[in-house]
C-alpha cells in the first residue's frame, strides 16, 4: 500500500523532505523613521512596531542585524506643515529620511537599505499620484517620483521601492538613476499593489491616509489576476530588478502566478492589516504565535516569494534562534 505517513514518521524524515525553508536572508524588515530623538512611539494598530526617531532606530537594526536580518525597508513619517501637493520635501536638502540613509549606510554598509517612492508621506493630498480636480495625474507624476528616486539613490539607498502604481513610473525611474549615474541602483517595484483594506495601520504610522477619495483609480482591483501578470510584463519590460505582490496572504494565487511567469526574484508584502490581524488574535489567545506566525510567513514562501517584507521579521530571526518572541 502507498503511504504518505511514511515520509512523516520522525522529525528526521521531515526535515528531509521539506520543501520549503525561509532563513532571515529572505525576510525585509519594514520600520518607520520620524524626525527628531528619543522618539519611539507605538503604532496603536500595529503592537511591537514603532515609530523611531534615527538615534533609537540604529541600536534596534544592529540588534536585528545581530539576528541575521540584513535587509530593511524604511518609511518616513513626515509632519504634516511639511507636506505640499508637490511632495517637494521627498527631495529636499535638508530632508530628515535622506539624511538618515546616509547615516544608516554609514553604520552599516552591509545591510541592504530599501527606499518607498511614492507621493503620499509629502502630498497634503495624501495620494501617491498629483491630484488635479480630484484626478490622479499619471505622466505629470513621472518626474516628480524620478527626481525623489534620484535623492534616494544620492543617499545611498542600495534599492529604491516605487509603491505608486502609475504607468509607466519604472522605465522613468531606471532612465533617470542611469542618467544620473547610478547604474548599480536597482528598482523593486511594487508591481500587483491591490487597492486593499488591509493598509491601515501603516496609514496610522505615517498619517498619510488620502484626504479624499480612494486609490481604486491607480492600486488593482482585488478582483483581478491577469492584470497582475500584466503589470509584471511592463515592469519587467521597464527595468525592474524585483517585482511585488501586496498584499501576500489574500493574493497568494498572483504570486504563484508571477512566480511562474518570469526569471526576476518576486517579493511578496505581508502588510500592515494582514499581521494586525494575527497579532489581535494572538493576544486574545485564540491564537499561538509561535506557531500560527511562522506558518503564515511560510505559506507565501510556498507560494513563490523569494523575498518576504513583513512586520515580524525581527521575531521570526527570534524564534528560528531559539530565543523568547514577544506574543
Ligand atoms: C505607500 C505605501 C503603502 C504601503 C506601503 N507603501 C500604503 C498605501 O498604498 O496606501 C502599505 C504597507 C502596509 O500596509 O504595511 N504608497
Amino acid at each position: 500500500m502507498t503511504r504518505p505517513r511514511r515520509n512523516r514518521r520522525t522529525a528526521a524524515i521531515r526535515g528531509m523532505v521539506r520543501e520549503t525553508h525561509i532563513t532571515t536572508d529572505n525576510l525585509i524588515y519594514p520600520l518607520f523613521l520620524v524626525d527628531g530623538k528619543g522618539v519611539k512611539d507605538e503604532i496603536k494598530s500595529l503592537p511591537g512596531n514603532f515609530r523611531w526617531s534615527l538615534d533609537k532606530l540604529l541600536p534596534e537594526v544592529e540588534e536585528c542585524m545581530e539576528l541575521g536580518l540584513r535587509n530593511f525597508v524604511v518609511f518616513p513619517a513626515v509632519p504634516e506643515e511639511l507636506k505640499d501637493k508637490t511632495a517637494t520635501y521627498s527631495y529636499a536638502a535638508d530632508n530628515f529620511y535622506l539624511e538618515a540613509a546616509r547615516v544608516f549606510k554609514e553604520k552599516f554598509p552591509e545591510s541592504t537599505l530599501i527606499s518607498d517612492v511614492a507621493m503620499d508621506p509629502y502630498s497634503s493630498d495624501g495620494h501617491d499620484g498629483l491630484v488635479e480636480s480630484g484626478r490622479i495625474l499619471n505622466d505629470e507624476t513621472l518626474p516628480i517620483l524620478a527626481k525623489m528616486s534620484v535623492a534616494q539613490a544620492q543617499a545611498g539607498f542600495d534599492i529604491i521601492a516605487p509603491s505608486d502604481m502609475m504607468d509607466g513610473r519604472v522605465g522613468a525611474i531606471r532612465e533617470a538613476l542611469d542618467a544620473a549615474g547610478y547604474i548599480e541602483t536597482a528598482i523593486m517595484a511594487y508591481t500587483a499593489k491591490y487597492a486593499s483594506a488591509f493598509y491601515g495601520p501603516f496609514r496610522d504610522a505615517l498619517d498619510s491616509a488620502p484626504k479624499a477619495g480612494d486609490k481604486k483609480t491607480y492600486q488593482m482591483n482585488p478582483a483581478n489576476r491577469m492584470e497582475g501578470l500584466r503589470e509584471a510584463m511592463l515592469d519587467e519590460e521597464e527595468g525592474a530588478d524585483y517585482l511585488m505582490v501586496k498584499p501576500a496572504l489574500n493574493y497568494l494565487d498572483v504570486i504563484a502566478l508571477l512566480k511562474e511567469n518570469t526569471t526576476l526574484p518576486i517579493a511578496a508584502y505581508h502588510v500592515s492589516g494582514e499581521c494586525a490581524m494575527l497579532i489581535a488574535a494572538c493576544q486574545n489567545g485564540w491564537l499561538d504565535f509561535e506557531q500560527a506566525m511562522p506558518e503564515t510567513l511560510l505559506s507565501i514562501r510556498r507560494a513563490g516569494a523569494d523575498v518576504i517584507l513583513t512586520y515580524f521579521a525581527k521575531e521570526y530571526a527570534r524564534l528560528a534562534q531559539g530565543l523568547e518572541v514577544s506574543l
